[in-house]
């Protein structure tokens, strides 16, 4: 889009707008009968319909809903084989381990770097059609020097919010020698895998790293110049949380099994916990216990954790259902953490709400009001989607998912991408569905 766009008759608008002078998303607010609009990449005016300024086109909304993209902070997207027979043995009563972690391992190092690629893309396309617009991507299933590292060049190629998770687990070849693998994670392998990454995270739990090893390996992350982001109390109680407090990290991430004084941490920090339901969905665990920690006043997000082995979901709609029904969000609540949630989780100041100087990120439900997310659980209600002002189109992203070499991050290849799904076709072609009519009706979603 070249010129402004207005989009009128909102029914509900959702807003986050900033309170006060402090940048990035303020508390959950919606206007309604609003209108938007969207000047080159940012949102320029919100406000209502009533009152809004010309523009160079105009959208008629007809009553729908408007909310920033989901901001999707903690997913595990680089990765090859598959483990739904582990999935079916839990749901037929086998618990979750961490070890099913090493079985993705193996079948990651064999993989081809176009595998890898096209795997990746494929996640992100789901995403963005699914209203995802800003999204994390961890490393964690190479778990050597040169694995980890083609690991965050991949991710690098699709988001700026790349996570370097060497410490997920320690690889089968160390067997019982911990601290050499941990050697390796913060010296060579952080070495190599800092520069393609802005995050540093650790897997804390039995079975993975204990507070030791977690605060060895962030540290040196923190050494390094990346920011920390801790894998906490997911399977049992643990002292993750309380390093992440400790270190300052931006998230502590699952928070599934919290102590009173773990609560206590996050409510009196700066730590944003992280709540990702899909993997309590996944592994048939309790779902952590989102009111308890919004009483105590912590921040709370939400995301999907995407991965193959304990939530291999890249739905954000997924996990705000869950948070209402499952976990005690109010759907207000549980909006606002799957968008402003997850840009304070990331430290983004620019996406997570809806007003002028945001990224313009929106989504545009087939529905009129946010509640519906909840309301209506499983069913395909993002309508479109605009990433930096662009509207997405079902082309792009059956294009983008199927790694098609017509669709190009915005500056081309080598430079440091800002948002790499801002893709759009560059070159004039046939229709890009493949192995689908050019008028199948996926593209009515989207149009
Ligand atoms: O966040 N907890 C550690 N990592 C993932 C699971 C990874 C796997 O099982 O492959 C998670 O749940
Ligand atoms: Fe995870």
């Amino acid at each position: 889009m070249t010129g402004s766009l207005l989009i009128t008759r909102i029914g509900e608008l959702v807003t986050n707008a900033p309170a006060g002078e402090a940048p990035g998303p303020g508390p959950f607010a919606v206007l309604s009968d609003a209108a938007l609009v969207v000047e080159g990449d940012r949102v320029a005016w919100t406000g209502l319909s009533a009152r809004a300024p010309a523009a160079d086109e105009v959208l008629d909304a007809a009553g729908r809903a408007v909310l920033p993209g989901f901001v999707d902070s903690h997913a595990h997207l680089v990765f090859a084989g598959e483990r739904s027979g582990e999935f079916a043995a839990r749901m037929a009563g086998r618990p979750y381990a961490a070890g099913g972690i090493r079985s993705t391992v193996l079948a990651t190092r064999a993989a081809s770097d176009a595998s890898l690629r096209a795997g990746l893309h494929r996640l992100a396309g789901e995403m963005l059609r699914q209203g995802t617009t800003t999204f994390e991507c961890k490393s964690g299933y190479g778990l050597t020097v040169a694995d980890e590292a083609r690991s965050v060049a991949l991710a690098a190629e699709v988001t700026a919010e790349v996570t370097y998770l060497g410490a997920h687990v320690v690889p089968a070849e160390f067997g019982a020698d911990v601290s050499g693998y941990v050697e390796l994670v913060r010296g060579p392998m952080l070495e190599a895998c800092a520069p393609f990454s802005r995050w540093v995270d650790v897997f804390c739990e039995r079975g993975a790293f204990g507070a030791d090893e977690a605060r060895a390996v962030l540290t040196a992350g923190l050494g390094r110049g990346l920011m920390a982001r801790i894998h906490a109390n997911q399977l049992g109680p643990g002292p993750g949380v309380r390093l992440a407090v400790e270190l300052g990290a931006a998230s502590a991430d699952h928070c599934t099994f919290l102590s009173a004084a773990d609560v206590d941490a996050l409510a009196s920090s700066g730590t944003v916990a992280t709540l990702l339901p899909g993997a309590e969905f996944g592994t048939r665990q309790p779902y952590p216990d989102a009111r308890r920690l919004l009483s105590a006043g912590a921040v709370v997000a939400l995301a999907t954790d995407c991965n193959p082995g304990s939530s291999y979901t890249s739905s954000m709609p997924f996990c705000v259902a869950l948070a209402v029904r499952e976990m005690g969000m109010t759907t207000e609540e549980a909006v606002w953490a799957a968008t402003a949630g997850g840009a304070r989780a990331l430290c983004r100041t620019d996406v997570g709400y809806l007003a002028p100087g945001a990224r313009a990120d929106l989504i545009m439900l087939a529905a009129p009001a946010h509640a519906y997310l909840a309301y209506r659980p499983g069913v395909p209600l993002v309508h479109a989607v605009w990433q930096s002002g662009r509207r997405v189109s079902a082309e792009t992203w059956l294009a983008f998912a199927a790694g098609d070499s017509r669709v190009v991050a915005p500056g081309g290849h080598g430079g440091h991408i800002v948002e790499g799904l801002a893709f759009e076709l560059v070159a004039a072609g046939p229709r890009v569905a493949p192995g689908l009519p050019g008028d199948h009706p996926l593209e009515a979603l989207v149009k």
